[in-house]
């Protein structure tokens, strides 16, 4: 009996073993087969120990080898997918080292109607809007202006037939008047009966109905109507801000939460607790996030990750937590050694008490989180600085990565502070495309030369740059922030702004992602292509890697995450 038994488990097993070995052909047992081969590529790795390929193997969603097609002809088996490339150029899937993610989706929400030069495109972006909006939501936007239409105002009736189910709030250029849709005005109780308020006016049509249009105070009978963000809503921007983060490339985003000051506390967790964790269990999420968040909530951080760990799944990681050391230089409150050319007795602000930040820094950083802090200004960066040294040393050696988000005016000196210390540069290329001519007018042009967005000497520093967009404060745009910090050349400007500075393609390049990685200690998962990191990457629509590290002009073709095509999605093709 025993020997039946055992004979025909032998049978089975060498049964199986050939049917395996006869369902896969080239595949040794010993070798996994690749689900996806792409071959035919100009693959820059980020990888200093292959750095150039023309073929990937993937498997699993992660990285099974790299090398030339007769390296990796042996995993290819009946399953595989191969993806011939044509010569394309492939990246690493885009790291974006500071964005506020859900404040970006919700913008994109709302109807941005500055560039509406005619009725029709006003009209149009309005039909556009409603769209990909649910029946009785809000429709909020703003920006347009009458005079470059030959001065009509815009009247409910415009809108009325297109936006059957959504209140509309649309607001002119000047924040002085706006047009509510006829369900607006029905839901505020602005009828033909109404009285205009005090300091403010009903426009009406000659019947003295009201036309939907309403200035100044009178526009607070519809604002009050407006509803607070709801959690759809904010779920709803997530999802639409990671498919225009994918369209442009980027597949990680490192997330600073809510991007109006005030407010932010609370909604940072509101976000992660209603947005990321509903995102992450309904198998929603699409781009990997590291969240920051604020400072002064670092033990609930610390909280969280004791009974969670960093990694909550393979989409969200707990990143650190965040502070301000002054503000910004548009509002002229960047903290400087000098003050302000057009405001002399104005240096800056220090919007965080010192003694404070350094507590939070110290009881942070001793707890293992890492630290990020916003500085702008010269002198606001040189006392981060010191924070950093002080923490540094009060708490002892690790590899803790601090970072200064913006890094964006330093002294000479400085960069050399950034290498010594490793201190990471959060640094943003494309600000310096809007601000070269506000930092001209606002520090001096000697100054604001010597100073402004020192990437090649922060470089040389041995700093590593991460870079990233502030989106929406820029675009989510890592091709144009590559192309930006390689050239320079601010808006309807002819040459280079202190072309000393210009980086090369693969600086840029790395400073978008592996270098990104690193700097918020996902190196390990993501940043290069490499065997065993997850198959993040981007393929470009040139197929000249010459053309490419000059001019940088491309864009991004398919996007893959986890070895998934995740842009342009299927249902767009
Ligand atoms: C392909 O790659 C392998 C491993 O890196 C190398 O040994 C081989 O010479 C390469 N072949 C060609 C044709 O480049
Ligand atoms: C900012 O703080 C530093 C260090 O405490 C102080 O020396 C400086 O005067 C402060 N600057 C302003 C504008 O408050
Ligand atoms: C910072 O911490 C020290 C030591 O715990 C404490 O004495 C001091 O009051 C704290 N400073 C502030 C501003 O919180």
């Amino acid at each position: 009996m025993k020997i039946y038994v055992l004979a025909s488990a032998i049978v089975v097993l060498l049964l199986s073993i050939f049917l395996r070995y006869r369902l896969n052909p080239n595949r040794g047992l010993d070798i996994a087969v690749a689900d996806l081969l792409v071959t035919n590529a100009f693959i820059y790795t980020g990888d200093r120990s292959l750095p150039y390929a023309d073929s990937m193997a993937i498997r699993n969603g992660r990285i099974l080898r790299v090398g030339n097609y007769s390296s990796l002809q042996e995993l290819e088996g009946h399953g595989t997918e191969k993806l011939n490339l044509d010569g394309k150029v492939v990246v690493p899937g885009f790291i974006d080292s500071h964005v506020h993610l859900i404040s970006g989706g919700l913008l994109m929400a709302q109807v941005e109607l500055r560039a509406g030069d005619t009725k029709d495109e006003f009209i149009g972006k309005v039909k556009a809007a409603v769209k990909s909006k649910k029946h009785g939501s809000w429709i909020v936007g703003g920006g347009w202006n009458n005079d470059l239409w030959g001065g009509e105002l815009p009247m409910a009736s415009w809108i009325d037939d297109i936006t059957p189910h959504n209140p509309v709030w649309l607001s002119r250029m000047d924040g002085h008047m706006g047009l509510a849709n006829s369900l607006a005005l029905r839901i505020a109780g602005i009828t033909h009966d109404m009285k205009d308020p005090q300091g403010g006016t009903i426009v009406r049509t000659s019947n003295e109905d009201p036309t939907g249009l309403l200035i100044d105070s009178a526009m607070d009978l519809v604002l009050a109507s407006i509803p607070e963000v709801s959690t759809d809503e904010r779920r709803e921007a997530l999802l639409r801000a990671s498919s225009y983060a994918l369209e442009n490339g980027v597949t990680t985003v490192v997330d600073f939460g809510r991007y109006f000051p005030g407010s932010s506390t609370e909604l940072s967790w509101k976000d992660y607790t209603d947005v990321y964790q509903w995102a992450d269990s309904s198998k929603n999420m699409m781009i990997r996030v590291c969240l920051f968040f604020p400072m002064e909530t670092w033990s609930r951080l610390v909280d969280l990750m004791h009974t969670r760990g960093r990694v909550l799944s393979q989409w969200i990681y707990l990143g650190g937590v965040k502070a301000f050391a002054d503000g910004s230089l548009g509002s002229n409150s960047a903290l400087f050694y000098e003050s302000y050319a057009d405001d002399p007795e104005n240096y800056g602000l220090n919007v965080t008490d010192l003694d404070i930040l350094f507590n939070m820094t110290a009881a942070s950083d001793n707890s293992g989180l890492q630290v990020a802090i916003h500085a702008i200004g010269d002198r606001a960066n040189d006392l981060i600085l010191d924070v950093y040294k002080s923490v540094a040393s009060t708490n002892g050696m690790r590899d803790r990565r601090f970072r200064v988000e913006h890094a964006q005016h330093l002294k000479p000196g400085t960069p050399a502070r950034f290498g010594v210390q490793k201190i990471v540069p959060s640094v943003q290329p494309e600000h310096l495309l809007y601000d070269a001519d506000s930092a001209i007018k606002k520090l001096g042009e000697g100054r604001a030369e010597k100073e402004s967005y020192l990437f090649r000497s922060l470089l040389s520093s041995n700093a590593e740059l991460a870079f990233g967009s502030d989106w929406p404060v820029a675009d989510i745009d890592p091709l144009c922030s590559i192309k930006t910090a390689m050239k320079r050349i601010p808006l309807k400007w002819e040459a280079s702004w202190i072309p000393s500075e210009c980086l090369t393609v693969i600086d840029a390049l790395d400073s978008h992602t592996i270098s990104a990685a690193r700097a918020c200690f996902l190196d390990h998962d993501i940043g290069s292509l490499s065997p065993g990191k997850l198959a993040d990457f981007v393929i470009l629509s040139t197929d000249s890697w010459d053309t490419f590290t000059k001019e940088a002009s491309t864009h991004v073709e398919a996007t893959y995450v986890g070895g998934i095509k995740a842009y342009p999605s299927k249902d767009v093709i």
